[in-house]
């Protein structure tokens, strides 16, 4: 489907689809009590990002849910076509409806991304359906939460190939396709975490995961810097999305807390006073893929409330 035919003009603001957007002053209720996600408020597109002469298309992988969502609908309403892939097949064909109830000009792909031919396959179906690439955000990650002594070589194997695998295949398919394309700047935003800047007990090799892509986020900018492409990455704190609830239950298992405790330590920390929403993720998200950071490459940039200082 072209960006010409799906995107709607409208001013209306679209209400929440996932039913779980609280906006609510304070702290947050755990991830575990009280509604379950992190919620994400769907905007109308633009006005004129239709009239557009070209219209700038967003690969967002993880898509479907979480942070992933919350960013692909930030991009949308900014005017650009988005490509929102998953392994998760329900919930990407229930996100890509509630995009199209938008008006959004919305392709989805089923797909995993530790697995290179699935991220080449993405990008061509993107290029396919819209045209070109001008972003792709490797949003996609798993958590694990175990004592080093316990990590075995399955547990190591599975979250690389995910968190760090995955990432690396992204950005050489994203690369390969802008570095084809002339005119802006090509934009490679990464999923980074405030785990990778400090690692924490029971979260020891998810952490490992993220400072690698923090790493391969400063190799990514040397090496595409001469394609025009820039490279960076997006480091939330805390949001109460389904994995913090996966954390948050693993931990209980091992430390004996109560459903909710976990995640309310993590966050009683934060100096602004309240936990993660999609939205604060996705203010920087959209602000790496403009040409507002066109002068900035290279930086894995946090965005916690207040939680980790580098
Ligand atoms: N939630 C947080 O507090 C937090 C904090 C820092 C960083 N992050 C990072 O942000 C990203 C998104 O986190 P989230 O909280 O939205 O997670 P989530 O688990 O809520 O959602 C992740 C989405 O990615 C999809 N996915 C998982 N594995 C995949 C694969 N192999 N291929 C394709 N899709 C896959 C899932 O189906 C799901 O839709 C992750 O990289 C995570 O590490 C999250």
């Amino acid at each position: 489907m072209s960006p010409q035919t799906n995107v709607r003009q409208s001013d209306k603001s679209i209400s929440a689809t996932t039913g779980s957007t609280r906006k609510t002053a304070g702290l947050r209720r755990t991830a575990v009590q009280g509604a379950k996600k992190a919620g994400t408020q769907l905007r109308a597109p633009k006005a004129g990002a239709k009239s557009a002469a070209v219209q700038r298309v967003a690969v967002i992988t993880g898509g479907a849910d979480g942070l992933g969502k919350g960013i692909a609908q930030r991009l949308a309403a900014d005017g650009m076509a988005v490509v929102l892939s998953d392994l998760n097949a329900r919930q990407l064909a229930a996100t890509r409806k509630q995009f199209e109830d938008a008006g959004y000009a919305v392709e989805t792909f089923k797909g995993d991304v530790s697995r290179l031919e699935d991220q080449k396959a993405l990008v061509a179906k993107a290029v396919k359906a819209f045209g070109r690439l001008d972003v792709f955000v490797n949003n996609a990650g798993i958590e694990q939460v175990k004592p080093l002594d316990e990590v075995r070589p399955n547990d190591l194997d599975k979250i690389f190939r995910i968190n760090v695998n995955g990432v690396l295949y992204g950005m050489q398919a994203a690369s390969a396709q802008m570095r084809k394309q002339k005119g802006s700047i090509g934009k490679i935003i990464n999923a980074c975490s405030i785990a990778g800047h400090e690692s924490y007990e029971m979260l020891g090799i998810y952490c490992a995961t993220k400072h690698v892509v923090r790493s391969l986020t400063q190799t990514a900018a040397k090496e595409y810097a001469k394609y025009k492409i820039t490279v960076n990455a997006y480091c939330p704190g805390v949001a109460g999305t389904s994995m913090w609830d996966r954390i948050d239950a693993a931990m209980s298992k091992y430390m004996g807390t109560k459903p909710g405790e976990a995640f309310q330590k993590f966050s009683e920390g934060i100096l602004m006073g309240r936990t993660q929403e999609p939205e604060d993720v996705s203010n920087l998200v959209s602000f790496l893929a403009s040409t507002d950071s066109d002068y900035i490459t290279g930086q894995a940039i946090i965005t916690d409330g207040g939680m980790v200082f580098r």
